[in-house]
C-alpha cells in the first residue's frame, strides 16, 4: 500500500499561494519515492493549482454535489472538479458536516457521484469529544463509516479518514493506542462490507498532523497515510511531513 500524503487547504488561499503548489511540485521532483502526494485546495485554486503542480502533486477539491449538472447556484458537481484537473475530492469533512448539516446519507450521496466521475475520495469521519468520553468513539465512527458509504462496490483510490473532531485545528492528538483501536475497526469493517475490494483502501489519520508528530503517526498500525490541514499550507511544512513519508516508504 502506497502512503498517501493529502493536504487540506479548506477556506484558505488566494492565487498568490500557488507559489507553495510550486514549491511542494518542485520538492517532490528533487525527491522521487513511492509516496503518494496531494493538495485540496478551494475550487477557485483547482485548475491554477494543477497547472503549477504539472502532473506531479495530485488536485483536489475539498467537496462535491451528489447532483449533475442542474439548478444548483453554487455548488459544484464531481464532473466539473475532473474538468478542472481535480483527480480526488474530500468528502464528509467534520466542518461540512457540522456547518453545511451534512448526514451520513449525504456523503453516501455525494461519494457516488465521485465514484461515478472517477475522482478518488477521502471520506471522514471522527468522534466528537462528548462521545469519546461516553466511551462511543468505536460506534460513531462506525456508524459514520457503515453509512456515508454508498451500497456500490468501492471506488478506485477511496481513502478513510478518521479525524477525531476534539483534534482537528486544536494541536490535541489521540494516542497512538487511540488510533490504532479505531483504524483497526475501520479496516474490519471495510474488509467485512468489501471482502477483496476493501484491500486498496487507504485509511489515514488526521487531526493537527505536523512534522513533529508525523513519523509517530505514520508508525501506528494501519495508518496508510494523513490528512493534514494547518500544516499543509505551507511549502516548508508540507514538505517536512512527505520527507518522513519517504523514509518510511523506503524503510
Ligand atoms: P488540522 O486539520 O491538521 O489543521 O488539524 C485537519 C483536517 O481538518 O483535515
Amino acid at each position: 500500500m502506497r502512503t498517501l500524503i493529502a493536504g487540506n487547504w479548506k477556506m484558505h488561499g488566494l492565487q498568490a499561494r500557488l507559489g507553495e503548489i510550486g514549491a511542494i511540485t518542485r520538492s517532490i521532483v528533487a525527491h522521487p519515492s513511492a509516496v503518494d502526494v496531494l493538495v485540496c485546495v478551494p475550487a477557485t485554486l483547482i485548475t491554477g493549482a494543477v497547472q503549477a503542480a504539472g502532473g506531479v502533486l495530485q488536485i483536489g477539491g475539498e467537496d462535491c454535489s451528489a447532483a449533475e449538472a442542474g439548478p444548483f447556484t453554487g455548488d459544484i458537481d464531481a464532473a466539473m472538479l475532473r474538468d478542472a484537473g481535480a483527480t480526488s475530492v474530500i468528502l464528509g469533512h467534520s466542518e461540512r458536516r457540522q456547518n453545511h448539516h451534512e448526514t451520513d446519507a449525504i456523503v453516501a450521496a455525494k461519494v457516488a457521484a465521485a465514484w461515478q466521475h472517477d475522482l478518488a475520495t477521502i471520506v471522514c469521519i471522527g468522534e466528537t469529544e462528548a462521545q469519546r468520553s461516553k466511551g462511543n468513539a468505536l460506534k460513531v465512527c462506525g456508524d459514520q463509516l457503515a453509512a456515508s458509504l454508498p451500497d456500490m462496490p468501492p471506488g478506485a483510490r477511496t481513502s478513510i479518514a478518521y479525524e477525531p473532531l476534539w483534534a482537528i485545528g486544536t494541536g490535541t492528538m489521540p494516542t497512538r493506542e487511540q488510533i490504532a483501536e479505531v483504524l483497526g475497526h475501520v479496516r474490519a469493517a471495510l474488509d467485512l462490507r468489501f471482502a477483496n475490494a476493501a484491500q486498496p483502501i487507504r485509511i489515514l489519520y488526521g487531526g493537527s498532523v505536523k512534522a513533529e508528530n508525523a513519523r509517530a503517526i505514520l508508525a501506528t498500525p494501519d495508518v496508510d497515510g494523513v490528512l493534514i490541514g494547518g500544516a499543509s499550507l505551507r511549502a516548508e511544512d508540507f514538505d517536512a511531513i512527505v520527507e518522513i513519508a519517504r523514509g518510511r516508504s523506503a524503510g
